[in-house]
């Protein structure tokens, strides 16, 4: 595995890569790797010839700088995860290499991220939309892999590649959990281990939601009660428990389908987000 930190050297591999056309794979991450995120490179691998991991914590999509600073760093572990997955480079650029002096640009998507975390978390999916799309173009990436467990984040994504007319395939990844159900993120580390138990309550009590939106009942009764029911737990405050549409998270009710449960809500200090199909 090669590691690059800047930009003009991820260009000189990709450049030799795209000379002997072998199909390019990324997976953008902020490192502090878990399972979740090897699963994407896992896929990535199996449909790639070569894979590229980039591992950058980005400062724009954080809306608080307490948790930007509290964000994990774990690049020598990280680098020994990737090794060890078969990925073929780490690029792992600095915040100057990113955003050099005088850095203007910033990509604002409509629609898809307003709602849910972009009314909580304002200007985050610019920073995300920003840099991703930095990402795209940088390594001239055929395909790039997103967990579905940040969902609005993929929708947000898959919207910019086609209004950009970027010519790369969005695949999204199934969220991987841990054996009680939690959906493993590198935010857990920080939850205490007298909360675990608690958190691990959030992914059963949306699915007992989901299984009362399939027998019919509305959701105007099933999501109140879900809120209950995460703020009885401990949770608090909740910033959303919404139904919405899985294609443009659009507003839905029970009736509805594609549709997926969202949710986000805090234990303690750290906020937690999952969401499940209602298929
Ligand atoms: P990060 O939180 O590190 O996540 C990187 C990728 O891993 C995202 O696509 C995320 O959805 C996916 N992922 C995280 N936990 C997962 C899980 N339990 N199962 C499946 N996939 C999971 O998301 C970001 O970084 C950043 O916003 C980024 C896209 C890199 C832009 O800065």
């Amino acid at each position: 595995m090669v590691t690059v930190r800047n930009v003009a050297d991820l260009r000189g591999v990709v450049d030799q890569w795209r000379a002997d056309r072998l199909v390019i794979g990324l997976v953008p991450t902020m490192g502090a790797l878990h399972d979740g995120h090897l699963s994407l490179v896992r896929r990535a691998l199996a449909e790639c010839d070569r894979v590229i991991v980039s591992i950058f914590v980005n400062p724009t999509q954080f809306d608080n700088a307490s948790d930007l600073a509290l964000y994990p760093r774990t690049a020598d572990d990280d680098a020994a995860m990737l090794r060890g997955a078969g990925a073929h480079a780490l690029f792992m650029p600095d915040v100057d290499a990113m955003y050099p002096a005088g850095f203007a640009t910033r990509i604002h998507v409509g629609g898809v991220s307003e709602g849910l975390c972009g009314a909580h978390r304002l200007g985050h999916f610019d920073g995300v939309a920003t840099v991703v799309t930095k990402l795209l173009i940088q390594s001239r990436t055929d395909r790039a892999y997103f967990g579905e467990k940040d969902f609005q984040q993929l929708q947000v994504v898959r919207r910019v590649a086609a209004d950009l007319d970027l010519p790369v395939t969005i695949v999204g990844c199934p969220t991987v959990r841990e054996g009680d159900g939690l959906a493993m993120s590198s935010r857990n580390r920080r939850l205490p281990v007298e909360d675990r138990e608690k958190a691990a309550r959030l992914p059963h009590l949306m699915q007992d939601a989901v299984e009362a939106l399939k027998n019919g009942e509305a959701s105007t009764s099933v999501l109140p009660r879900l809120r209950t029911a995460l703020e009885q737990t401990g949770f608090g405050p909740v910033e959303y428990a919404e139904l919405r549409r899985a294609d443009d998270l659009t507003r839905c009710d029970e009736t509805y389908r594609p549709a997926r449960l969202l949710v986000a809500a805090w234990l303690g200090h750290v906020r937690l987000i999952d969401n499940l199909p209602v298929a």
